[in-house]
């Protein structure tokens, strides 16, 4: 087992383009809105959340030969990631349209580009080693994630999957390596089916207050992976391990913008359970702080926040017994 305290993040980097709109144009409507550009990509972003959590981290990705993918090397520099850019001139890098309405809903449409050039290869050794746990979302070719899966085992560490975006089919192989899976409830939703079809997961998860947690926790272990943490967005979170389950709700703020916030969660996840690998109920709590703070302001990466932050928010609600 890897006695390394460093945690790698193998996935996606993205320029973002976002507006801010009161309301989603519906289609053939034309509404009005404002904008900005700010680095994204889930890869790129759980890296930035866990390196602003206090986490030792490391991001590998892939970039194209073009403006954006210089930008890419100055902001992870500045951040104080330890990164490993592969420049891909066959392609673009990855760029995200994001709609953001008053609510802080968001709706993204992500043309990948030099993502999916990124190759399990591109991961040298040396950094497989000396991580304790790799992240992959799937921002890039199911081959790919399924190599690194695959050569994080043999190294020892663990593998956390965010499986997002949910492809059509998920290789079987890939959840085999997981460790930990931290879907939102519409990829959980997707999962079971692909793995049941005919399970009716939308109404398992309809209702949190009036379901037992219980049936959730069943349909949790139908994936067979250690530690199952369905993200529900305004309405928190609930975590499935084979000798527990429990339920938190999410804290109460006021939302700017959601995007990346199920970034943010998993950054923040991920810098706790480095620092107490067997405590999934703080590290889920330090998860929900950071995921909250991320929300009360625009952006993705941007809106992440720094570790004294977090402690506070974490402090404050524990005393008030909210996490
Ligand atoms: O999770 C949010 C991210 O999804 C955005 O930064 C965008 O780039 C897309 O990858």
């Amino acid at each position: 087992m890897s006695l390394s305290r460093k945690v790698l993040i193998v996935g996606s980097y993205n320029q973002d383009l976002s507006w801010k709109t009161s309301n989603f144009p519906y289609p053939g409507q034309t509404v009005l809105g404002t904008f900005h550009m700010n680095p994204g990509g889930k890869g790129s972003n759980q890296a930035v959340a866990a390196v602003r959590a206090g986490a030792h981290a490391t991001f590998v990705g892939a970039v194209g030969k073009d403006p954006f993918g210089a930008a890419a090397h100055t902001f992870l520099k500045n951040e104080g990631l330890t990164i490993h850019l592969v420049e891909k001139t066959e392609a673009a890098t990855g760029t995200a349209a994001i709609m953001v309405n008053s609510a802080g809903q968001n709706e993204i449409i992500v043309a990948l580009g030099s993502n999916l050039l990124l190759t399990s290869e591109d991961v040298p050794d040396a950094l497989l080693n000396e991580a304790s746990i790799i992240i992959c979302p799937l921002e890039a070719q199911l081959t790919t994630v399924e190599g690194i899966f695959k050569r994080a085992k043999q190294a020892g560490a663990r593998t956390l999957l965010n499986p997002a975006p949910m492809p059509k089919h998920l290789p079987p192989e890939i959840l085999k390596h997981t460790d930990i899976i931290v879907p939102n409830e519409g990829e959980f939703a997707q999962l079971i089916s692909q793995i049941e079809p005919g399970f009716d997961t939308a109404s398992i998860l309809a209702d949190l207050s009036t379901l037992p947690h219980q049936a959730i926790h069943q349909a949790c272990r139908i994936l067979k992976i250690d530690h199952v943490i369905i993200t529900l967005g305004e309405k928190g979170v609930f975590v499935s391990s084979p000798t527990e389950y429990f339920y938190l709700p999410a804290i109460p703020v006021k939302v700017i913008d959601t995007t990346g916030a199920g970034d943010a969660f998993i950054g923040g996840l991920t810098t706790s359970l480095i620092e107490n690998p067997n405590d999934m109920y703080k590290a889920v709590c330090f998860a929900n702080c950071t995921a909250a703070l991320a929300v009360t302001k625009p952006g993705a990466a941007p809106s992440f926040p720094l570790r004294p932050e977090i402690d506070a928010l974490l402090k404050k609600h524990l005393k008030d017994k909210l996490v």
